[in-house]
């Protein structure tokens, strides 16, 4: 059965590690990040970008993911990414265990708005719900980062969750989705004064890409929850296009596919191992 975040991400912030969480664009990206965090006996959380709701239905992520995770010993999550929409974000609540309402282009007040109505009726089915203050920089799905002060507010922090009680929430401190260019400027100190003004998880958005040494050093001073996904994407695409160079006249899918998901699951114990902070 699915989990929500809620008891996962309390017991990883008092724990001092982060649960790490992983974008799948398909069944064999699922299988992979899931059968990982068996072998890691690690919680985990698998999510889909609101992007790919385009691709296949909610309800057809949530069959895969909830009979993979009858079937595993360990707690798995499933996450709505970056949804800027409230009423989709509810309605992905019926199959999902958690959701991410994304209002961080907004006005604070308008984020603490859109927030507190997908609360509200994700309270109801015991869902759970992240939201975003700053800004990640780059490009997710189409949500491209043009901001310029991109660095979440300490007051700020503390009146979203005051007025919103959020469960979880992502914070700006530097980070960027997608491919960095040039080296990430992490805003550590930042992390720490909204770490020492708030009690709620925190989120760190665009992982892929940075060094261990930033991630270690994130959850040490605070982070709860890390989400990779561009790394996922490259690991998998890379795995199949070589196996298909390899041998030409394969025809069988499921032949080029495990390549992929053998290479996705070596990386996600790589980053479970990571996040555990052992
Ligand atoms: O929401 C998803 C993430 O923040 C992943 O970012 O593509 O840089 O790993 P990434
Ligand atoms: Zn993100």
């Amino acid at each position: 059965m699915l989990c929500n975040t809620r008891d996962i991400l309390l017991r990883a912030q008092s724990g001092k590690y982060a649960v790490a969480a992983f974008n799948v664009e398909n069944m064999e990206m699922a299988q992979a990040v899931i059968d990982a965090a068996k072998e890691e006996k690690a919680d985990v959380i698998v999510q889909i970008s609101t992007k790919s709701l385009k691709y296949a239905p909610a309800g057809l992520y949530a069959a895969i993911v909830s009979e993979l995770s009858n079937k595993a010993d360990i707690n798995v999550a499933l996450h709505l990414d970056h949804c800027t929409d409230q009423e989709l974000a509810v309605k992905t609540a019926e199959c999902f265990s958690s959701i991410m309402i994304d209002a961080s282009k907004c006005t604070l007040e308008e984020n603490i708005r859109a927030t507190k109505y997908v609360l509200s009726a994700c309270r109801a089915k015991n869902v759970t719900v992240e939201a975003e203050l700053g800004m990640v920089g780059g490009k997710e799905d189409d949500i491209v980062c043009d901001k310029t002060d991109i660095y979440a507010k300490v007051e700020d922090c503390v009146r979203f969750v005051k007025e919103t009680d959020v469960d979880s929430l992502a914070v700006g401190i530097g980070t960027m989705h997608g491919v960095y260019k040039g080296e990430p400027k992490i805003n550590v100190e930042r992390l720490k004064e909204i770490r020492a003004a708030v009690n709620v998880p925190l989120v760190l958005h665009g992982a892929s890409g940075l060094s261990s040494e930033i991630v270690r050093e994130c959850i040490s001073e605070g982070i709860s929850k890390v989400n990779f996904a561009t790394e996922l994407r490259i690991a998998f695409t890379q795995a199949v296009k070589k196996s298909l160079e390899f041998n030409e006249n394969v025809i069988d899918p499921k032949v080029y596919l495990k390549s992929g998901y053998l290479a996705v699951k070596e990386l996600v114990k790589e980053k479970i191992e990571l996040c555990s902070m052992k």
